[in-house]
């Protein structure tokens, strides 16, 4: 990764627009007195937000707002990739993770993308101005290996092919969607589940669910072009795994999950809302709040048959035995 410094080229002044002024304002009373600086991250990305890139200027208003020292304010946004020190193309900036699992699994096929269609050298814009590209460390996404991030969306699971279409698409002013360009649900196998495939599935409309009960998980579409129906979710509850964060979030809030995965009142759900909202496996929190009830009781009954099992088949304890000739006393040996 290039040594991240402030472009050379400098504007003569920053100032946030009214409306993110206002924002930045409420974010920073987010914070107790005397800790505005964590507000720092979320400043400086609307400032590139409102500007495409970080400038020197914006930099000294954010620390001036923050009452933090620019060098504070340098050091965030030197450090962190996300923010762009110079100007990118205005439709998109390909940031290629070049880090191990990513080159391994074929970064360099899409770093030779961009020198041939963007330009041959990191941090420059394309001949028209719209497009820009640098190679950046591990993006977090190894699992889904190669991938890329353009502004807040990584795109994931790529190949030649689906990376030239990204662009393609980008240049034709659509938004592709994010996440895996391959047809698989986040990092799930491609072939859809292989694990908690003994939970009941109440939902059939999900196509991995519906694959599953007929047995035919391993003809699902993995191409781009046949993925409409796996239009991935984004809530929280919607995630595998998101019924434990409900239960969890309604025990802090001194609520009872229901029978049918709980309400929260305090955000004006009713139990109606409530049921088929089916996870990205398939489950509806029904499903779901019962596999974890059983999951609860399988581990209760297990802890309790070994509480009262014998120490050992033969019964004996064999924390007290001897195991090796220095236990015994034989240090010579
Ligand atoms: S190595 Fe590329 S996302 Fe982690």
């Amino acid at each position: 990764m290039a040594v991240r410094r402030l472009a050379e080229v400098q504007p003569e002044s920053f100032a946030f627009s009214p409306g993110n002024r206002a924002w930045a304002e409420r974010e920073i009373a987010k914070f107790p007195e005397g800790r505005q600086a964590s507000a720092v991250i979320a400043l400086l990305w609307r400032a590139q937000e409102q500007e495409g890139w970080v400038t020197r200027p914006a930099i000294e208003s954010v620390a001036e707002m923050l009452g933090m020292p620019t060098i504070r304010v340098l050091e965030v946004a030197t450090f962190y990739t996300m923010f762009h020190l110079e100007p990118v193309g205005e439709t998109a900036h390909v940031q290629v993770c070049g880090t191990t699992p990513c080159m391994l699994r074929g970064a360099g096929d899409i770093i030779e993308i961009c020198r041939k269609r963007i330009h041959a050298q990191p941090h420059h814009r394309s001949a028209d101005g719209a497009f820009s590209w640098e190679e950046v460390e591990c993006l977090g996404a190894c699992v889904n290996a190669p991938m890329v991030q353009i502004s807040k969306d990584t795109y994931e699971d790529l190949t030649p092919a689906s990376f030239e279409a990204l662009l393609d698409a980008f240049e034709h002013g659509e938004t592709p969607r994010p996440g895996p360009q391959n047809g698989r649900q986040y990092s799930m196998p491609v072939t859809g589940s292989t694990s908690l495939t003994d939970i009941e599935y109440a939902d059939d409309d999900v196509p991995h669910a519906r694959a599953r009960s007929n047995g035919t998980a391993a003809k699902l579409p993995h191409s781009a072009a046949d993925t409409d129906e796996l239009e991935p979710h984004t809530a929280v509850n919607d995630i595998a795994g998101g019924e434990d964060f409900e239960a969890e979030r309604l025990r802090r809030k001194g609520g009872v999950p229901s029978q049918a995965g709980g309400t929260d009142p305090a955000a004006g759900e009713t139990a109606e809302q409530e049921v088929a909202h089916p996870d990205a496996s398939g489950r509806s929190d029904e499903a779901a709040s019962r596999a974890m009830g059983a999951r609860a009781e399988g581990r209760k009954t297990r802890k309790s048959a070994r509480d009262q099992a014998p120490k050992s088949r033969s019964g004996i304890d064999r924390k007290a035995q001897p195991r090796t000739d220095r236990d015994l006393g034989d240090k010579d040996s």
